[in-house]
């Protein structure tokens, strides 16, 4: 490959790419030919996960980053500004906040927990990453949430989606909520922001009780990360097509 045919390759960004299903997000993204960032914020786990995907020939490079971090993500925005820009964004990193989670047990500080990492997260890494979306020429913002954050299918569905939480879920909720905002303030500047569901994936969040792979969770994600120019703009969507909100 030509340095000018490298420097013309578009690039992602994966947050909590180092395990699960923002792994295998950024393993497609880059075995479609993006060049992807691989934001973690443990080291030894980033470098394991750069490595791990360099050995199978894909160009990624590591972005220490934590999501609830003002100074972190600054510094990441800075070294993809400094690498050339960014077109793809994958807002993937979470966490569920442990147990209890029923809303009549669940703690406050273990809530804002929660929702620094899952709802302002996304807000505080797509606000810095955003100058250089603009500039892209076919942007995309994807946010991995759930099922659990569907209020309808919370609501409608005699059987319950997921267990009773009164903090994973409803950041899921909150989250497609702040998607849907997103996807109107920049559906003028070309912009596409959908959220998707990876459905139920075998990860370390759920103690690898989950039914599917990570590759199978990841391919949602890459659908959305890489819709067509005039594509689908604030929609929520999982393996069987779109989902209400
Ligand atoms: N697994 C499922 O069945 C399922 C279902 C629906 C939706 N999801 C969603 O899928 C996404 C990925 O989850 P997963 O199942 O792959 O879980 P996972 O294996 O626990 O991965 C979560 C990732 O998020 C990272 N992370 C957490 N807090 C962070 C922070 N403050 N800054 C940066 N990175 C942070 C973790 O990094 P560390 O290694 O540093 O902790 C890890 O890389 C999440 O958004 C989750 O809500 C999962």
């Amino acid at each position: 490959m030509t340095e000018n045919s490298t420097a013309k390759k578009k690039t992602a960004l994966v947050t909590g790419a180092n395990k699960g299903i923002g792994y295998e997000i950024a393993a497609g993204l880059a075995r479609l030919g993006f060049r992807v960032g691989v934001g973690a914020r443990d080291t030894g786990r980033r470098d394991d996960a750069v490595q791990k995907l360099r050995a199978e020939g894909l160009d990624v490079f590591g972005v220490p980053l934590d999501v609830t971090d003002d100074a972190s993500v600054a510094a990441a925005a800075a070294q993809l500004e400094e690498q050339g820009g960014l077109d793809v964004l994958v807002n993937n990193a979470a966490i569920t906040g442990g147990v209890p989670q029923e809303p009549s047990k669940v703690s406050a500080d273990q809530v804002l927990r929660v929702v620094d990492t899952n709802v302002v997260g996304v807000i505080r890494v797509t606000n810095a990453m955003l100058p250089m979306l603009r500039r892209a020429g076919s942007p995309r913002i994807v946010n991995v949430s759930s099922t659990v954050g569907s209020l309808t299918l919370q609501t409608a569905q005699a059987e319950a989606v997921g267990p009773i939480s009164g903090a994973y879920s409803p950041t899921k909720s909150y989250l497609n909520a702040v998607t849907v905002q997103y996807a109107k303030e920049l559906a003028g500047a070309g912009i596409l922001v959908n959220a998707g569901c990876p459905g139920y994936v075998a990860t370390d969040l759920n103690g690898h009780r989950g039914t599917r792979t990570p590759e199978q969770g990841a391919a949602v994600f890459l659908h959305l990360a890489t819709l067509p120019d005039g594509g689908p703009n604030g929609t929520f969507r999982d393996e069987a097509g779109t989902q209400p909100w």
